[in-house]
């Protein structure tokens, strides 16, 4: 008899925003720009910024905790821990290795950071799929932190009314269940367009603000133009890629969870795949660009307002810098064991 082949589903998810907001008019207080600029551009309203001493790694820990128990598990059920961030500021000890030690996991989990900027969530959902299904590990912490006010140019309009900092994790558990949870991902880099979106070192210190904001070495620099058409162009692909990989129409789709970078790249991808934006998971208004935070944020935001339900096809997809992209296609499940369809 042929041993079936293990699912991989989201047994729980935490987000984490710091509590300082910034808003739009605060931000025309500091470059030529304009609330209603950024609100038609970007469709941003305000975001939210960690405090001075406030880590990509204790944001980490947060939304890792809230994630732990919304799984109703502890930190000793994990057995493998993944961070994606572009933000940190410290190489060694990772990310991962520090949150490590914030929640307390069992001493030789592995852990490790990835780099795939935007599209790092759902980098992490892939790698972890297949490490858990290749039957080494049983349960995976995932998390994504983004502290980007750290590496923000805030002298610059055209990037620095766009993003902020958060954090957003996901407890990835094996069942024995075929065709469960994760249906299927899609990955993408293309390295030749890494300069249009890109972290570059200054030469001079970095402008910082608040005034009392540690500042980066490196900052971020954009080709916000060229991006937005590649961003549409990519993430439209990676979404008709990922539901033709698990042959599903996108009429069977609950809501869709794109990467939150603007709303006119999401309005453009609604029209091309000829799904209404009401099934458009849209939180950017209240958050900027968090990176590889976005989607887990807006995932969590959606699952805790209800807004998923048991069985519902959900579909996750991100475009970001190196270019990198990437789509997941996720049956939400809690409860695989009662709530997996027979084939
Ligand atoms: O997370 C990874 C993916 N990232 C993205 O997907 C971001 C993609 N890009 C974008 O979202 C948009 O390109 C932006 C929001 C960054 C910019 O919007 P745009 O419609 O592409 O504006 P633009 O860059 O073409 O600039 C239009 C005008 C320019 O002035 P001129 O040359 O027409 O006189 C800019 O100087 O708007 C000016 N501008 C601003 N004006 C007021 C640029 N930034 C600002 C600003 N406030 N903050």
């Amino acid at each position: 008899m042929r041993t079936p082949i293990p699912s991989v589903y989201v047994q729980g998810l935490g987000s984490y925003a710091p509590s300082r907001i910034l808003a739009n008019e605060e931000l025309a207080s500091i470059v030529d720009t304009s609330d209603e600029w950024i609100i038609t551009r970007s469709g941003i309203r305000e975001r939210h910024i960690a405090a001075p001493d406030e880590t990509g790694a204790d944001m980490a820990a947060k939304a890792a905790q809230a994630a732990l128990a919304d799984a109703h598990i502890s930190p000793e059920d994990i057995d493998l821990l993944i961070v994606a961030t572009v933000s940190d500021d410290t190489p060694v000890p990772s990310v991962a290795c520090r949150v490590h030690s914030k929640i307390g996991l069992k001493s030789g989990v592995p852990a490790f950071d990835i780099t795939a900027a935007c599209s790092g969530f759902i980098y992490l959902l892939q790698i972890a799929n297949h490490m858990l299904r290749a039957g080494d590990y049983r349960r995976a912490l995932v998390i994504a932190t983004e502290k980007l006010s750290r590496i923000t140019d805030w002298t610059d309009r055209s990037t620095c009314v766009l993003f902020g900092d958060a954090a957003g994790a996901a407890v990835l558990a094996k069942c024995d269940i075929p065709h469960a949870g994760i249906l299927g991902n899609v990955l993408g880099a293309d390295g030749t367009k890494g300069d249009l979106l890109a972290v570059n070192p200054r030469n001079a210190p970095a402008p910082v603000f608040p005034a009392a904001l540690p500042s980066g070495t490196h900052t971020i620099a954009m080709n916000g133009r060229e991006v937005f058409k590649n961003a549409v162009r990519v993430m439209s692909q990676a979404c008709r890629s990922v539901l033709a990989k698990c042959a599903t129409d996108p009429a069977q789709l609950a809501l869709i969870i794109p990467h939150q970078a603007n709303i006119r790249i999401i309005e453009a991808i609604s029209d091309e795949l000829k799904i209404p934006l009401s099934r458009f998971k849209i939180n950017l208004d209240r958050y900027g660009n968090t990176s590889a935070a976005s989607i887990p944020l807006a995932l969590d935001e959606a699952y805790r307002a209800g807004e998923i339900k048991e069985g519902d096809l959900v579909l996750l997809v991100a475009f970001g810098g190196g270019f990198t992209w990437g789509a997941s296609l996720i049956r939400w499940q809690k409860n695989p064991e009662k709530t997996t369809p027979a084939l």
